[in-house]
């Protein structure tokens, strides 16, 4: 069902018709006849993992991003986990990242055994503070994780210019931005390392599965290996060279991602460049929706970026409302509109407030960002119908709470 009438209906948390009779997702996958014909033929192929198709989709993807290296991983998460490991973090390190991110980003420095510190964001972007980041330098820093917020690059010229005065690696957690831009350049070739995830609800899809680029050869080679147990070659170049002899020069983990889903990658490959442009038709329809709804901050997006617009996460400007943000969220779900939150700041987690003794109050910017999150529904495959309900439910509820 799609609408546009807005008021004065009751809001359907208190009794009135929801905006929808079904509840739209804030994200999902799309996956066509062409993706399954792939993964199909891969499952009647000699090779379901180690095979060709790990090398096509990991070079495909380089080209698409203007990397000179891909290494896939197994997920989002081991790609990051790979990172740390190729930029050498390990006990005793410190490497500075963002409150505002999911724990993976902040969780993969722990695996090795370093200390995650959080510097916190700036306000319009909420992408990681340079001016914050310099103030948490020490000794110890060996790496800096800016993270593309909701898919609008991080203020890569400055966290680079600090990471190169301090001798630093940059591990750029992208995994909301595969597509977007930074100064006419494509994120995957700017930062020392940067890091994707093909979860179903990004950009493009494995299930699950994730992606390093670089342009260094050193970091590829390491990231391969740690991918693959710490050994030097893997199964396929050992088969064609005749040999059975492999060395393990370190400790690494089994994070190969198969070639099932690879085959998968590289038929959604094919369609990022549609995806993207759906998603910026989108955000733009939003934008000027919000712009018109009191109550309702639109994500903001700066001259130099092109966001890959994973998330569209608006702000309440809790200032012209007489509810908190739980009730307009509780609102807009019971309209049947898929919200969600991004993100419970990490250090607020209780395993990090437990372990680092964080209380809150220690990131006010990324605070406040929290307190005021929603993300509405974004992904490709939303309707023109779809966008139409997202507006007509945010502005029913903005103006039934407005003060
Ligand atoms: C910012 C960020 N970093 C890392 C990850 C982890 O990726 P994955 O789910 O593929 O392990 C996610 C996943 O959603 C993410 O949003």
């Amino acid at each position: 069902m799609s609408s546009t009438s807005v008021s004065p209906q009751a809001l359907a948390i208190n009794g009135g018709s929801p905006v929808r009779s079904t509840l739209l997702p804030y994200g999902r996958q799309s996956v066509d006849e062409a993706d399954i014909q792939a993964v199909v033929e891969v499952l009647r192929s000699d090779w379901l993992t180690t095979g060709p198709k790990v090398g096509e989709f990991e070079e495909a993807f380089a080209a698409r991003v203007g990397a000179a290296h891909a290494v896939s991983f197994s997920s989002g998460t081991a790609a990051l986990h790979a990172a740390a490991f190729a930029a050498g973090l390990k006990s005793g390190d410190e490497a500075i990242t963002t409150p505002l991110t999911f724990a993976a980003t902040a969780n993969c420095v722990l695996y090795q055994g370093a200390v995650p510190v959080f510097a916190d964001v700036i306000g319009d972007t909420i992408n990681l503070d340079p001016e914050q980041t310099k103030g948490k330098i020490s000794p110890r820093t060996r790496a800096i994780l800016p993270v593309d917020y909701a898919g609008h690059p991080g203020d890569l010229h400055s966290i680079l210019e600090i990471a190169r005065k301090h001798g630093l690696v940059v591990i750029e957690d992208a995994c909301h931005a595969l597509g977007a831009e930074y100064r006419g350049q494509r994120v995957g070739g700017i930062a020392d390392m940067t890091v994707f995830s093909f979860h179903p609800v990004k950009h493009i899809t494995t299930g699950e599965g994730g992606m390093v680029t670089t342009n260094h050869a050193q970091f590829a080679e390491t990231l391969r290996r740690f991918r693959n147990h710490g050994i030097s070659s893997d199964a396929r170049q050992r088969q064609s060279a005749g040999q059975w002899h492999y060395e393990m020069v370190l400790l690494g983990f089994n994070y190969r991602l198969p070639d099932i889903v690879c085959a998968l990658g590289i038929q959604q490959l094919k369609r990022l460049d549609a995806n993207l442009a759906r998603r910026r038709e989108i955000a733009v329809q939003y934008t000027a929706a919000f712009r018109e709804i009191p109550g309702v901050i639109p994500p903001t997006v700066r001259p130099e970026a092109n966001p890959a617009w994973h998330l569209y996460p608006i702000r309440l400007d809790l200032e012209k409302l007489s509810a908190d943000r739980a009730q307009i969220f509780r609102a807009l779900r019971a309209e049947n509109i898929g919200v969600n939150v991004h993100y419970i700041p990490v250090h607020l987690h209780p395993y990090y407030r437990d372990r680092f003794g964080y209380q809150g109050g220690e990131f006010p910017v990324a605070e406040d960002a929290y307190a005021r999150l929603i993300s509405l529904p974004m992904f490709h495959a939303m309707t023109d119908g779809d966008v139409r309900d997202v507006i007509a439910a945010a502005s029913k509820v903005c103006e039934v709470y407005a003060r």
